[in-house]
């Protein structure tokens, strides 16, 4: 259904021009599924009401095709492209953007190895039955524990981010009676952001050591016999758009490789992740596969030019696997037009916010919304969904045209939050984290279901005590018996569902 064309607000950002449809979904942006039958939202075959209605709002939708099909085309195209230059590429899936067990099995099956960067990423992994030796860990300050349950359970690599790691991680190995593979993070002084990076000479930040710092402890870590050097690695930043800038951190890399050939093997080169995806209609990603070319090419020229053989390489994805193949969904509550300067905004509140997405208030980030439930043919307003959170950057969706007749009780979807946004979820405001669903084929299924009030309650150890004030003013704290049903915005999944249930006092 076309809206009639609209004016561009002046309240609007510059990229964003009203759009023709405010009911349509963009190309690129949504999961490869979405799409409207009778005017709603359907994604992996599952209508956003039948989902709203089974595990309640807000709610994580993933879905499970496209998750995975993006796994293949990231790993498929980095390995075609380094053939064909004459070497080969290995894919770790990036677990900080989403791992639920079941998503690190997804992954795993696709032909991908998984990075983690803590113990309780490691266990997720371990959970999921993945076999250790394709797991990655990183870290600017993995714990000693960490690291000796890394080096016991047989971890394929450790990429070691200090000098003083290299002891640590020695000395682990050597306990655990292993020798363990372990890559160099150091900073190429290349910084990435979309299509810009900056290069520096000197780094100033906590990830990793200098390129001047690398060959000494290469050497360092050679000198151990509990470790295996394996080559250096490099993670230049995110949402990175094209190949400029993991080019001239790669000929930084391989400059250092090429001298610590003098001295031994260097099999590898993990160049990171942090491969963009499309927020918005403003944003542009190169498709996968024209980066990947051109990441081999400049590899390959660097390598030809430094007349040294061409290393197995490595890549970190993470946001462009798992990000453009999730949603969220809201349940819109209130709404308020606010004039400024002779131009309206419309305010949508949803029953989430900076909670289950940090990243508008964190970063900035831009993201793109439409009605879930329903298509109109209102002309399009542009409005600032907001949260409920006691923040007034509390912002899910900072600019983007819906219909005006959006209205509390529509549901509304927010494209792209796939990655980073449940693994950055909070429980501000005791607000619990909402589940995670996958649908595929017509079904839907939880993979991390959503905290009730009883988990918010759970760990807090004055419950079930209460304080009353003495006569003398002092207050008294004693335990007290809480018969009856206390209402609870729990369900097994979702958190607006309501229901009665018992206070266990736990
Ligand atoms: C070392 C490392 N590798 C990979 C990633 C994944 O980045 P992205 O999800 O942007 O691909 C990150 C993200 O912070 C990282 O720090």
């Amino acid at each position: 259904m076309a809206n009639s064309p609209s004016t561009t607000n002046p309240l609007a950002p510059g990229w964003l021009a009203a759009p023709d449809d405010a009911n349509a979904f963009a190309d690129g942006l949504w999961p490869s599924s979405a799409t409207r039958v009778d005017g709603e939202l359907v994604i992996g075959g599952v209508s956003a009401s039948d989902l709203a209605a089974r595990y309640g709002t807000p709610l994580y939708v993933v879905d499970e095709a496209d998750a995975r099909s993006r796994a293949r085309e990231v790993r498929t195209a980095f390995e075609a492209e380094f053939a064909r230059v004459g070497t080969s590429a290995r894919l770790y899936y990036a677990g900080k953007a989403f791992l639920s067990t079941e998503v690190a099995r997804w992954m795993v099956d696709d032909g991908l190895n998984i990075d983690v960067c803590s113990g309780g990423e490691l266990a997720v992994a371990l959970a999921a039955g993945v076999d250790p030796a394709r797991l990655g860990f990183h870290g600017n300050n993995k714990s000693l524990g960490e690291i000796d349950d890394a080096t016991r359970v047989g971890i394929g690599t450790i990429i070691i981010d200090s000098a003083i790691e290299v002891e640590r991680v020695a000395a682990a190995a050597e306990r655990n009676g292993t020798v363990q593979s372990v890559r160099l993070r150091v900073n190429s002084g290349v910084h990435a952001h979309t299509h810009e990076y900056l290069a520096t000479a000197h780094e100033d930040q906590k990830f990793g050591v200098t390129l001047e710092e690398a060959p000494g402890l290469v050497a360092a870590i050679r000198s151990r016999h509990s470790l295996r050097f394996l080559g250096l690695h490099c993670h230049i930043g995110s949402q990175i758009f094209d190949a400029d800038g993991f080019g001239e951190s790669a000929s930084r890399l391989l400059a250092v490789h090429a001298r610590l050939l003098e001295d031994g093997p260097v099999p590898e080169l993990n160049l990171g992740g942090g491969f963009g995806i499309a927020y918005t209609t403003a944003d542009t990603p190169t498709p996968i596969r024209q980066l990947a070319a051109r990441i081999a090419d400049i590899v390959a020229d660097e390598c030809a030019r430094l007349d040294i053989p061409l290393p197995a390489v490595a890549f970190e994805p993470g946001r462009w696997i798992i990000g453009p193949a999730g949603i969220t969904l809201y349940t819109s509550g209130t709404t308020k037009a606010v004039d400024v300067s002779g131009a309206s905004r419309l305010y949508v509140s949803v029953d989430g916010g900076m909670s289950d997405n940090a990243r508008p208030a964190l970063y900035g980030a831009d993201y793109s919304v439409r009605i879930a439930n329903r298509v109109s043919d209102a002309e399009p307003a542009l409005v600032r969904i907001a949260g409920k959170h006691c923040e007034s950057g509390d912002i899910v969706v900072d600019a983007d045209y819906l219909p005006g007749d959006v209205a509390p009780g529509d549901l509304l979807a927010v494209a792209a939050t796939g990655a980073y946004c449940w693994s950055l979820a909070s429980n501000y405001n005791y607000l619990g984290r909402p589940a995670v669903v996958a649908v595929r084929d017509g079904e839907s299924r939880v993979l991390v279901r959503g905290e009730t009030i009883d988990d918010l309650l759970a760990r807090d150890t004055g419950v079930g005590m209460v304080s009353t004030i003495s006569t003398t003013g002092g207050s008294v704290i004693e335990p007290v018996e809480i018969p009856g049903d206390v209402v609870s915005t729990s369900s097994t999944t979702g958190r607006t569902t309501t229901h009665e249930q018992r206070n266990t006092g736990r």
